[in-house]
């Protein structure tokens, strides 16, 4: 979704801009701009439907000095890409500029009003409407910038993160955050603003994390000051980054997504690190030792989240009613928040979410938490929205995901959940302990398994080309891996464009099996477990149909290895923590589908990587 930077201090700011755009670019957007303050007081915004690349060449014969300056990457909610439509915008009179990201909800009635005023607008943007709100406001109240902008926000309803210049202020930058992600990067007499830590953390690992409802005001060699929007006084709280820039680069690797799909065992390591003891055969948990009693006399579980962290969650599901015996329902967060769900006091919900930012997944968190539930977040990024709005968590640690198409947020997520459920097992006496200690086990050495299947690379990478031609794909597979064939499905479609749909295998003779005839690739799942001869008798009815098979199986298979035209062979675990096995296969299916077809893998068309609008 759109990404957000800005810059105030003695540098000079269109590099820092367009390179922090860069960052941003794996957000997703469809436009980009900047506007630049320079000292001979002019202000000058330089905008571009397209990449930023386009931006930089537009810009190359322009000045774009100045020290002070914001800029955008837009993806188009209200009025298509278009040069007009990104942002900045300016003001009427032109001093002002702002870059937004989120929805204003009521623009319709401000842009009534303001046009009453006199206003004219040029773009079909919300945004537009803020900027001339904050003029209006401040021409009519003779107010400063900083109190303008508290005072515009008041009246406004819907989500944003804005950053805000003025012409005849050349040393202040104005920023304020609702619903939308915004981070301050805290230099020597200097200020960077970002949607997340990416355009910041070359310059400086301290930041503040904008709160809701509060506006900063920023100017060099000064103390930044906040307020809210019932005019309290915040205090800054500069917290440190741990994250390092080579974590956001692609390491030598052609693509973020490939760098991600083998960085797991890595991730997985971090996720686990001080959690899974291996040599005490122990998991420890934070969230979970301080907060055992929610879980204890949980009613019910809710999981909500959305895309990849759905599938996450419905192993989630898998889990939690196998090891603790407590009812899970895991929902959409987009339906769940508006379907009037009954939700109990005694619900414990479970918010998964990569980014922390995705506007359905926080309105479920808001909706569950107003009728009293507990909420336990995975989250990936620290100090996101919804990682705060949480009553407790487990961070999953994975590191930065860059690539549109989730990988590693993926197996971390189903990580910290495998470990959450073993420790409340055991704590509520579900698990004994010898299946305790074998499952902390196997789950501590997962990652040496998953080190195996990444080296089938080359195989994978040949056999994926043979499938460019596919225009649809089914995925098949069982309890855990019925959720691993819709996240595979998920895989292919985002970035490969291909159509693909994950089925429990049963279901397949329910309807889908019309769809099969020797054209059709079908992925079926079927590691060496109890619902083995179910599989293979799914795997049967689609042999019999002249589908082509390509089969995920334990090593040493053979029986559906006969049947299957290619096999990826994965190494012997236990069926709750196959999942993290039998996805690795099929991210690299995706990516290679995708790169034999030339489709753009880290930001495919259409997807933004995090969602922040509903
Ligand atoms: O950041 P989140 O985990 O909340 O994001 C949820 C989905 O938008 C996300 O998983 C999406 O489906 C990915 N593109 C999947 O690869």
């Amino acid at each position: 979704m759109c990404g957000i930077v800005g810059y105030i201090g003695d540098k000079d700011a269109f590099p820092i801009l367009i390179k922090g755009l860069h960052r941003l670019e794996y957000r997703g957007y469809d436009s980009a701009g900047v506007a630049l303050l320079n000292n001979k007081g002019e202000l000058h915004i330089f905008k571009t439907k397209g990449k930023v690349n386009n931006l930089e060449k537009y810009c190359s014969d322009k000045d774009v000095s100045g020290n002070i300056g914001i800029a955008h990457t837009r993806w188009a909610t209200h009025g298509e890409p278009s040069d007009i439509n990104a942002h900045p915008h300016y003001s009427q009179s032109k001093d002002i500029a702002l870059i937004h990201n989120g929805i204003i909800e009521n623009y319709l009635s401000l842009k009534q009003f303001l046009k009453d005023k006199g206003y004219i607008f040029k773009s079909e943007t919300d945004t537009e409407v803020l900027v001339q709100l904050i003029e209006y406001v401040k021409k009519e109240h003779k107010l400063s910038l900083y109190d303008a902008v508290q005072r515009a926000l008041s009246q406004v309803i819907g989500a944003y993160a804005i950053g805000v210049i003025e012409r005849q202020n050349p040393n202040v930058l104005i920023a304020a955050r609702k619903g939308s992600p915004l981070i301050i990067g805290v230099g020597e007499g200097e200020y960077f603003l970002g949607s997340d830590a990416s355009p910041i953390i070359e310059y400086t690992n301290k930041v503040v994390y904008v709160g809701d409802e509060e506006v900063v005001r920023m100017e060099k060699d000064r103390e930044m000051e906040i307020r809210n929007l019932s005019d309290s006084v915040i205090v800054p709280e500069i917290t440190e980054l741990q994250m390092d820039l080579s974590e956001i680069e692609k390491g030598g690797y052609p693509h973020f997504m490939l760098k991600e799909i083998f960085e797991q065992p890595r991730a997985l390591s971090l996720c686990m690190n001080g959690r899974v003891h291996e040599e005490l055969k122990e998991i420890k948990l934070s969230g979970i030792i301080d907060h055992i009693d929610r879980f204890r006399n949980a009613r019910r579980i809710l999981i909500s989240a959305c895309g990849t962290s759905w599938h996450a969650g419905l192993i989630g599901k898998y889990l939690f009613e196998q090891f603790c015996r407590i009812p899970v329902e895991v929902e959409v967060a987009s339906e769940f928040r508006y379907r009037n769900p009954v939700i109990f006091p005694n619900d414990v919900m479970i918010a998964i979410s990569q980014s922390g930012e995705t506007a359905d997944t926080l309105a479920a968190i808001e909706l569950a938490k107003s009728k009293g539930a507990f909420i336990y977040g995975v989250c990936n990024v620290v100090g996101s929205s919804i990682a705060r709005a949480t009553d407790t968590g487990t961070y999953t640690h994975a590191g930065p995901e860059i690539g549109v198409a989730s990988t590693k947020a993926f197996t971390t997520q189903v990580a910290v959940l495998a470990m959450m459920v073993f420790a409340i097992g055991r704590e509520l006496g579900t698990v004994k302990q010898d299946e305790y200690e074998k499952l902390v086990t196997e789950l501590a050495f997962i990652k040496n398994k998953i080190e195996e299947i990444l080296a089938l690379k080359d195989s994978i990478e040949s056999m994926s080309k043979v499938f460019t031609y596919a225009k649809n794909f089914i995925y098949l597979g069982r309890g855990f891996n019925y959720p691993v064939a819709m996240e595979g499905a998920l895989k292919l479609k985002e970035i490969s464009y291909i159509h693909a749909e994950g089925y429990p295998a049963a279901e397949m003779k329910h309807g889908p099996i019309a769809l099969i005839d020797e054209e059709m690739p079908i992925v079926v799942i079927a590691p060496k477990f109890a619902m083995y001869d179910k599989i293979l008798s799914n795997v049967q009815e689609v042999k019999a149909r002249n589908g082509r098979i390509i089969s995920i199986v334990t090593k040493g298979d053979t029986q559906i290895k006969a049947l299957s035209d290619f096999v990826i062979e994965i190494p012997e675990t236990i069926e709750c923590l196959s999942p993290l096995l039998t996805i690795i296969p099929l991210q690299m299916l995706s990516y290679y589908v995708a790169v034999a077809k030339g489709r753009n893998v880290d930001q495919p068309r259409n997807l933004a990587k995090s969602v922040t609008v509903e």
